[in-house]
Formats: structure tokens, sequence, C-alpha cells
């Protein structure tokens, strides 16, 4: 007798067996997890909801007609990470190499809409042969019905991707739009026309590591913000980067137990900042006393080391954290350093994350490469990112702020509510020497012993300049504060803009300089 519940288990067991045993051994003898491992280690265990599981392909070309597994290739639905609702689709390379069909799409998107509805982050696990070649345009259209999703729920629920395979064709342009992209090293590659097609056209000989593989885009192209060893690593990372998120724009980010003190001092940050003024330093030490548990989850750690941007939390609170790295060409902001900045700046800002920027410029990296290159344009993309977020913005100066960079920096000027400055700090058009240079060209000229003449224009000026008490006369820095009370004093500034309300003027949107 036929009977109702065997055929749903057997569909079940059809859905669940993907492309089959021999297909999950390929895929972790890759070294690779498949896509239902994947998403039961992304989700707090035992709280994945499926969705579509049964859907099939409708392609009846090149034989696909017999070829049918229940789920198509990709596995959607949603779950809890920490106890907090998220959404995610995970694509199952067993099944026609987790190629997009029009249905698989279809799931997709149903998943994508409803964490919009729902006001819950989607995460994308990709790893995928690109558009399923049998269905053709079916399949593109199904890609764009994606990345309109993506668009339209940028900077309404936070979209993460993880890329954990092949990704490449028009799939980029997904993780592309999304705010961050996580790659796997050694099993993940992203580019939009492959080897070979770049042998036949440029002539040039490259191979699919080199091109796209996890450390080529997140040292050189910065395409991807995080590189993890393996899968698992990746989707710890991701649960851990959601902890620090809000679940949509219209909520402030959870609020975490911290047992560090927030008065906790710390002596090691009198001394950090060397007295002499060209000396590096890592800013990352200074951030690691300063937050909650010394945490700290560094975004694009790779890509345009010159700047380190990242999330930590004080007293138990997530913040943004900008910072210019002195380790790393002085500290200068470049094309590269600019976009890397703003991009997070943008993301905090559309998520309600403080912003907490520590600031030692000496300014805008010089060079033909730079000009030419439109350091103009890009850097501009910071300072507008920067001018136009009204999420709490506080800015400690521990050292240079110099020229156009100064008021880049998340400067007073540009609404940030609370502005800091170390004793060290010198805050002036330009360096001594630059400026000596400049201002007394003649006299350089005409004295009599030019280098004592220079050296005591340049004491002169940095007496007069180079230091936070002009700033702090003009009100442009609220208080000069002793290094060690940085922590307690960025709480209780943090505590004061609790609340804080700003706007900007209505508009359709503005134009940042692209
Ligand atoms: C249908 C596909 C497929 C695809 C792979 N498969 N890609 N089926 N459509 N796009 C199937 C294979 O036939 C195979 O089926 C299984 O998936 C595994 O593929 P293999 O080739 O055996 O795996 P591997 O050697 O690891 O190579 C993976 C790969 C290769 C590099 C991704 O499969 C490949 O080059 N695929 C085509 C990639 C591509 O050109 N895609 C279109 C890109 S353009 P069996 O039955 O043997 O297991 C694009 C446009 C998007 O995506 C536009 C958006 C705007």
């Amino acid at each position: 007798m036929h009977d109702p519940n065997a055929v749903l288990q057997d569909k079940v067991a059809r859905a669940e067996a993907g492309g089959g045993a021999a297909r999950r051994e390929r895929q972790h003898a890759e070294g690779k997890l498949t896509a239902r491992e994947r998403v039961e280690l992304l989700l707090d265990e035992g709280t994945f909801e499926e969705l579509d599981k049964l859907v099939e392909h409708r392609c009846l070309d090149f034989g696909m007609a017999e070829q049918k597994i229940p789920g198509d290739g990709v596995v959607s639905g949603h779950g809890r990470i920490d106890g907090r609702l998220a959404f995610v689709f995970a694509q199952d390379f067993t099944v026609f190499g987790g190629s997009l069909s029009e249905t698989n799409a279809q799931k997709i998107v149903k998943v994508m809409d409803l964490a919009m509805k729902m006001g819950a982050p989607v995460i994308g696990l990709n790893d995928s042969g690109g558009a399923r070649i049998q269905e053709g345009v079916a399949s593109l259209g199904g890609y764009a019905d994606i990345f309109l999703r993506n668009t339209l729920a940028s900077g309404v629920v936070p979209q993460i991707s993880a890329i954990l395979g092949p990704c490449a064709g028009g799939a980029v342009y997904s993780p592309a739009i999304t705010d961050f992209n996580v790659m796997v090293k050694d099993t993940a590659y992203m580019f939009v026309t492959g080897p070979d097609v770049i042998k036949t056209v440029t002539h040039e000989e490259v191979s699919k590591e080199e091109l796209g593989g996890a450390m080529t885009h997140n040292v050189k192209s910065g395409v991807a913000h995080f590189a993890v060893d393996d899968d698992r690593a990746c989707l710890a990372l991701i649960r851990e980067l959601v902890s620090f998120l809000p679940q949509n724009n219209l909520e402030d980010p959870p609020v975490l137990k911290s047992e560090d003190p927030p008065d906790r001092a710390d002596e090691e940050l009198d001394t950090l900042i060397p007295q002499e003024t060209n000396k590096p330093y890592d800013i990352k030490r200074l951030i690691a006393a300063i937050v909650d548990d010394r945490h700290f989850l560094e975004v694009h750690e790779h890509y345009a080391p010159n700047i380190v941007v990242g999330f930590a939390r004080l007293g138990g609170r997530s913040v943004g954290i900008v910072a210019n790295q002195p380790a790393v060409l002085a500290g200068c902001l470049d094309i590269d350093a600019s976009v890397k900045g703003a991009r997070f700046v943008r993301f905090c800002d559309a998520f309600n994350i403080p912003l907490v920027t520590f600031e030692d410029v000496p300014g805008f990296l010089p060079g033909t490469a730079q000009e030419w290159g439109g350091i103009i344009r890009h850097g501009a993309k910071l300072l507008y990112a920067f001018a136009e977020a009204t999420v709490p913005k506080l800015t400690v100066i521990t050292r240079k702020a110099y020229g156009g960079a100064y008021c880049v920096m998340a400067s007073k000027h540009i609404r940030t509510d609370v502005n800091f400055a170390y004793p060290t700090a010198e805050i002036a058009v330009m360096g001594p020497e630059g400026a000596v240079n400049i201002l007394y060209r003649r006299e350089l000229q005409a004295a009599e012993d030019p280098v004592a003449y220079r050296k005591a224009k340049v004491e002169e000026f940095k007496d007069k300049f180079a230091n936070p008490y002009v700033a702090a006369d003009r009100g442009f820095v609220d208080e000069v504060i002793q290094p060690r009370d940085t922590r307690r004093k960025l709480i209780a500034a943090l505590e004061m803009c609790k609340h804080k309300r700003d706007k900007n003027p209505p508009k359709k949107h503005g134009n940042i300089p692209l």
C-alpha cells in the first residue's frame, strides 16, 4: 500500500544525499565540507530550519529531465547565531557543481527577501561553478535577481559572503556587493575571467591561485576582507563577526557584559608613542591596550596595512575602529587606505556602530602614481564617509595630524562628537621641516650658517605649532588627555553619545566620488 510518510522520507533522504556519496567524498578529499555540514557549523546546534528542500529544476534540455536532485544544488533557510536569527544559503558543489539554475536562484532570492522582511543578516556560502550551463539565460536572469536583492539589502541587513570553492564569472558580483567576503586559503578562488581566457586575450600565464586565490584578494585587490585556513575557521569567523553587528539598520548592536573594568588605566600607553616624531610604533598595540579584553577583530588585515580597521568593544559596546598605522608608510593615506577606510566607515554608519578614530598621519602619500591614480578622488571618499556619518564619532590624535589628513580623519569640523589629543600630538598644516623650507626659503639661502638657521627655525615652529595646544585653544580638540586614561575617556564619551541623534539633509542619495 502507498505510504505517504515513506514518500516524504524518500524525498528528504534524496535531498540530503545531494550529489551522492562519491561526490561528497571528493568534496572532503579536497579539504572542503559539504553545504549541509557548513550550515550546521555556522548556526547554533539544532536551530537550522530548511526551506525549499524539495525544489527541483525545470530544465528539459541536455538530458536534464532525468537528472533531478531535490534541493537543486543549494541548501537554504534560517537558524540562530548566538541565539539571534540569521538567514543562510549554501551552494552544494556536489549537485551540478553548485551551479545556479533558475529554481536554485529562486531559493536564494526567497531567503534574501525574508531576511529583509524580518530584519536579520543573510549569509551566503559560495561554492559554485557559476551559471548552470544547461539553462542559459534563465540562469543569468537568476543572478540578476540576486544582484538586485544584494543592492536593495545593502545598508538594511548585514550581508556576509564566504567563498569556499569556485566563484567565477558574473557570480562574483553578489559577494562583491555584500559587506564582507571571507575566503578560504587554497580552496577558494574568485575571478571574472579565468586563466584560460586571460591567456587567449592577453597572453599572460597565471595560475588560478595567483589570479584569484584567497591571499590575492586579501593582499592585492582588497576584494576579500578575511583569509582563513579552512571551512571551520571560516564559519567560526562569521559567527564572531556577526556578534559585533546589529540585526538590521534599525537596531543597535548587541551590548555584551564585559569583565574588563571601564576605568582600567594602562601605563604602557604613556610611553608607547615615541618622543622622536619620525619613529614608528605599532598602532595595534595601542588599540589592544584600550579595548575590552584586548580583543580586536581586524578587517582587511592584509590590504593597505597603513590604515587599520576593525571591530572591538568598549564597555561591552561594539565600536568600529579606524586607525592610521605609523609602522607602515609612516601611516600616510594613499589610494588603497582611503578606499578601505571609507568602506568601513560607511558600513559602521549604516549599522549604528560608533566610530573610534586613532590618528597619526603625516598626510597623503606623495608621488605621480598616487596623483595619476586619483588620490584626489579616492581620498575624498574617506573624507565624505567620515563627514556624512551620523553615528557617535570619537577621535584620539596620538601624534601627527597634518594638513588635509587632519581634516579627513574625523576632525571636529566634520561633526565628530568628542576629539581627544595626547600631549605628543602635533596638529599643523605640515611638518616642521617642510614648513620651514617654505616659510624661510629666502632667509635660508642668505644665511651664513643655513644648517644652524634651519635648526633654530624648526625648533621655533615645533614649539609654536607642533603640539595639541593651538587646537585645544580653539576648541578643535575637546581635551588633551594622558594616554593611560584613553579607555576611561572613550567609554565615558561613548556613554555621553548613547542617545545621539543627528541626520543629514533629505536627499535621494549623495554622490560619493566613486
Ligand atoms: C552545470 C556544472 C557547472 C556549470 C560544473 N558543473 N560547473 N554543471 N553548469 N556551470 C558540473 C560538472 O559538469 C560536474 O558534474 C560537476 O559540476 C563538478 O565539476 P568538475 O568540473 O568535475 O569539478 P572541478 O574539476 O573541481 O572544476 C570546477 C570548475 C569547472 C572549475 C568550476 O567545473 C568549471 O570550469 N565549470 C564551468 C565554469 C563556468 O564557466 N561557469 C560559467 C561561468 S559564467 P558531474 O556530473 O561530473 O559531477 C557565469 C555567468 C554568470 O557564471 C553571469 C552572472 C551575471
